[in-house]
């Protein structure tokens, strides 16, 4: 199958010449559920701007179902919905009038019944008369993702849907982006919440400085850098680790009340029997052990802060 969008070469300099985007090469498939993860100021809004054809590349295109977002752009916009991540709305507006004018806005016939299921589904429907402005932050971001979603696009995309959404609201939008991507919807959203891109991601993408460093299906990621830890608490807590340890993956806590040993968990052979042996004979007694699977969070931060 054709992706849904296509990036290719696509570079961005601004007017102040910082270089925000270099050499992004994506294909984004079909009603998947794409993250994209990276520390402040790396570039994903940026980069969503610009496959939104709200910010012209300087070099590289981008075609979106079939249409080229500079060229092409209004066909392109049409089948793309953007929540920003700035909330920005006519506040004096009551929510109906919002949503029913971005609907008006790509030229889509009225369609009562589908606005109402789409204010129901957001559970905004008994505030459908209410002014924005009296809505509360959480409720203003539901709105926003209304609007984006007026025209019934294909594309959806959600720079930081949660941020300062409380932990009940974010478990439902969860579930309404499940929902639209059930219904076909390809979704690419952007987080700095790990636990949100393992929970609802298909794939993830990683930017850093305006490079993709990284594309990858989550449960390969999760496999291929996936290390586990083993600790080790200690009857007595250790200065330095000792020589006769020296070969080993171990690192000591600031304290020296645990040894650390990392392994790979798919390596037929862990080490851990011989270090338990090793721990023995030199007399090293520990009092508990506890084993744990690196995360999402531990991966994106080893593969942010290497240079
Ligand atoms: N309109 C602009 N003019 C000049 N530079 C800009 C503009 N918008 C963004 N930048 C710069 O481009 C870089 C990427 O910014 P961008 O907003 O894309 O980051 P981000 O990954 O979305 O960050 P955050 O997680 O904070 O939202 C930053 O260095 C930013 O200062
Ligand atoms: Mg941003």
């Amino acid at each position: 199958m054709q992706p849904i969008i296509s990036i290719q070469q696509l570079n961005k300099r601004y007017a102040s010449g910082l270089h925000a985007l270099k050499d992004i090469d994506l294909e984004i498939e079909r009603g998947e559920i794409f993250a994209l993860l990276g520390p402040n100021g790396a570039g994903k809004t940026t980069l969503i701007s610009t496959i939104c054809g709200i910010s012209r590349p300087s070099s590289g295109t981008v075609i979106a179902d079939g249409h080229d977002t500079v060229s092409d752009y209004r066909a392109a916009r049409a089948k793309i919905g953007l929540v920003p991540q700035e909330l920005s709305t006519d506040m004096f507006e009551t929510v109906l009038a919002t949503v029913k004018f971005s609907r008006g806005l790509f030229g889509k016939p009225q369609n009562d019944a589908y606005i109402e299921k789409l204010l129901r589904d957001l559970s905004l429907w008994d505030k459908h008369s209410a002014k924005i402005m009296t809505l509360s932050g959480g409720m203003k971001r539901r709105v926003m993702i209304a609007k984006a979603l007026a025209h019934e696009p294909q594309i959806l995309f959600l720079d930081e849907p949660t941020a300062g959404v409380d932990v009940e609201l974010r478990r439902d939008m969860w579930q309404m982006v499940r929902g639209l991507r059930d219904n076909g919807v390809t979704i690419i959203l952007t987080t700095h919440y790990i636990e949100e891109a393992e929970e609802m991601a298909d794939r993830i993408g990683v930017i850093r400085r305006g490079e993709l460093i990284l594309v990858e299906d989550k449960h390969t990621l999760m496999e291929k850098l996936g290390e586990r830890e083993l600790r080790l608490q200690l009857q007595q807590p250790l200065a330095s680790i000792p020589v006769a340890l020296s070969g080993y993956p171990l690192t000591l806590t600031e304290d020296g009340s645990e040894l650390i040993y990392t392994f790979d968990s798919h390596s037929d052979h862990t080490g851990i029997a011989e270090l338990l042996r090793k721990l023995d004979q030199h007399g090293i007694d520990f009092r508990n052990l506890r084993s744990r699977e690196s995360s999402l969070e531990d991966i994106f931060v080893s593969l942010v802060r290497a240079s």
